[in-house]
């Protein structure tokens, strides 16, 4: 190989390309079910393989090659495994990674509109493209961040900015005239929102949950009691955080009530559909955007449920104006001639630089289509389905929650077990299942205790990887209450 210190010249990228090309592929036609989805690695296994200092001479890439096969590969779980059906099943689909190569080979930042306008276009025209299929307002203006996390975090500081309490100025330590804030969410959200009013300064307490009902949706009447209370203690209401597939159960908070109750109230509504805003761009689903229109930002995940690699979160609002009040900071050295006629998405949040992600978005949505899109996913609901139909007729199980998507949340039952047994049992009967390296399920905490889920989202998941699990948990539970298995022929 040449030596040019580390870089490498055309025909030896061409070369570690085309093999490293040619893994993908396998992997992704079916390579990946050669290990296991969850990797059995124990805690330090990987890094006691890996020199304690870097090298000094730049290495062979093939040995590189061999130690990633050696050495990486038994200490990854394998996401874009059809058995990987634990948190939310997702897919980097080919497209997708193919986008994620170009965008690598292009390396632009996207800080400015000028340091490359087609990072910023394409951008604003995916999004756009994803908004009419979802087809929410027009005046809802969308970017791209890397998680929901960071989306929800930047929504609820456009809602502190608009607020009109000179935070962006004056900060929040020291000041007396600065109510106590608060943001409502159901007890069935995201972590991330708890995180994000952690983040802002609310602190944990500025983060007031709100009970569900007994579809895990958020309990509107307790929404508005909650307000009043704080109102009458002198506590300031700022937002409310709604839930479209919540990360449990996939429950759909009633999200045109809790929007008249934002409106009655002057507060800010941001949805959080990470998982399930794809489910959208089906017209048989999109019901569960109903009163989403009404939000002042909202945002989904195009890395959950529609086949772009991790990451990539897709942001809206109706108010970009505030977001550009509450992060628009412009240093000489970025001042370019056009600013201010266009749009330089570094204004929008706290990053500066911002990587291409929308080419492996517009990759998939052109590969897909719109039709190809639906379709995938119609067929992970009707796998979810049919799981939930047989864990409803099988007496060793019973279904935990209401099934709307993709996710299906149940347990196994045992006669004559407390509920902590019963707890206990269905964490070991997840392990049992988990170590067979065959699937991979989580488990969540519901109302009536410890419950696993199936969570369809990859593109090679097939009726014969759900029959496969579904044996896997039932020879689990024989194997765990001791019962000899029936012989296989
Ligand atoms: C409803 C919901 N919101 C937010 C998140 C966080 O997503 P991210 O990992 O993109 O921050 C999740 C993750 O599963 C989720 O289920």
């Amino acid at each position: 190989m040449t030596d040019t210190k580390g870089h490498l010249e055309a025909e030896d990228f061409r070369q570690q390309g085309h093999r490293i090309i040619d893994w993908v592929a396998d992997y992704l036609a079916g390579d990946s079910r050669r290990y296991p989805v969850l990797s059995q690695v124990a805690p330090g296994d990987v890094a006691d393989r890996l020199p304690d200092d870097m090298p000094v001479r730049g290495e062979d890439l093939d040995l590189m090659w061999r130690d990633f096969q050696d050495v990486v590969l038994p200490g990854i779980t394998h996401w874009n495994h059809p058995g990987f059906m634990a948190y939310f099943g997702i897919t980097g689909s080919g497209p997708g990674i193919l986008g994620e190569l170009v965008s690598a080979a292009l390396n632009v930042n996207g800080m400015l509109w000028r340091t490359s306008p087609s990072a910023t276009e394409l951008e604003l025209t995916t999004l756009q493209w994803l908004r009419r299929g979802l087809e929410l307002p027009e005046d809802f203006f969308g970017f791209l961040t890397d998680t929901a996390s960071i989306s929800s975090l930047l929504a609820l500081a456009a809602a502190r900015d608009a607020a009109g309490l000179d935070i962006r100025r004056r900060g929040m330590a020291g000041r007396d005239d600065l109510p106590r804030l608060r943001v409502y969410t159901s007890d069935q959200s995201h972590s991330s929102i708890a995180k994000a009013c952690l983040t802002l300064g609310f602190g944990l307490e500025g983060c007031r949950t709100i009970p569900h009902d007994s579809e895990y949706r958020m309990d509107v009447d307790a929404l508005r009691r909650a307000i009043e209370d704080d109102r009458s203690q002198g506590i300031r209401p700022l937002a409310v955080v709604a839930t479209v597939g919540t990360t449990s159960t996939t429950s759909v908070d009633p999200v045109g009530v809790i929007a008249d109750v934002c409106q009655h109230n002057d507060l800010w509504l941001h949805v959080d559909a990470a998982y399930a805003g794809s489910a959208a761009l089906c017209p048989e689903y999109r019901w569960c955007l109903d009163g989403c229109s009404e939000a002042d930002s909202f945002v989904f995940n195009p890395h959950k449920w529609l086949f772009v690699p991790i990451d990539c979160s897709a942001l809206y609002t109706r108010h970009p104006e505030i977001f550009r009040r509450a992060f628009s900071l412009v240093p000489e050295y970025l001042t370019t001639p056009e600013s201010g006629s266009v749009v330089d998405l570094m204004d929008y949040g706290v990053q500066l630089g911002r990587r291409f992600r929308a080419l492996k978005l517009w990759w998939v949505m052109r590969a897909f289509g719109l039709n190809g899109i639906q379709e995938r996913i119609h067929h992970h609901i009707e796998l979810a389905q049919e799981f939930a139909r047989w864990i409803d007729d099988q007496p060793g199980f019973e279904r935990m929650a209401p099934v709307p998507f993709s996710v299906v949340c149940f347990r196994a039952r045992r006669e004559g077990l407390d509920a902590e047994e019963l707890d206990t049992f269905n964490l070991r009967l997840l392990e049992q299942v988990n170590a067979s390296g065959e699937v991979y399920l989580s488990h969540t905490r519901l109302d009536d205790g410890i419950a696993l889920r199936v969570a369809i989202g990859n593109l090679a998941t097939t009726s014969a990887d759900i029959l496969r699990c579904r044996e896997l948990l039932t020879d689990a539970v024989d194997d765990l209450s001791g019962k000899p298995r029936p012989e296989k022929r």
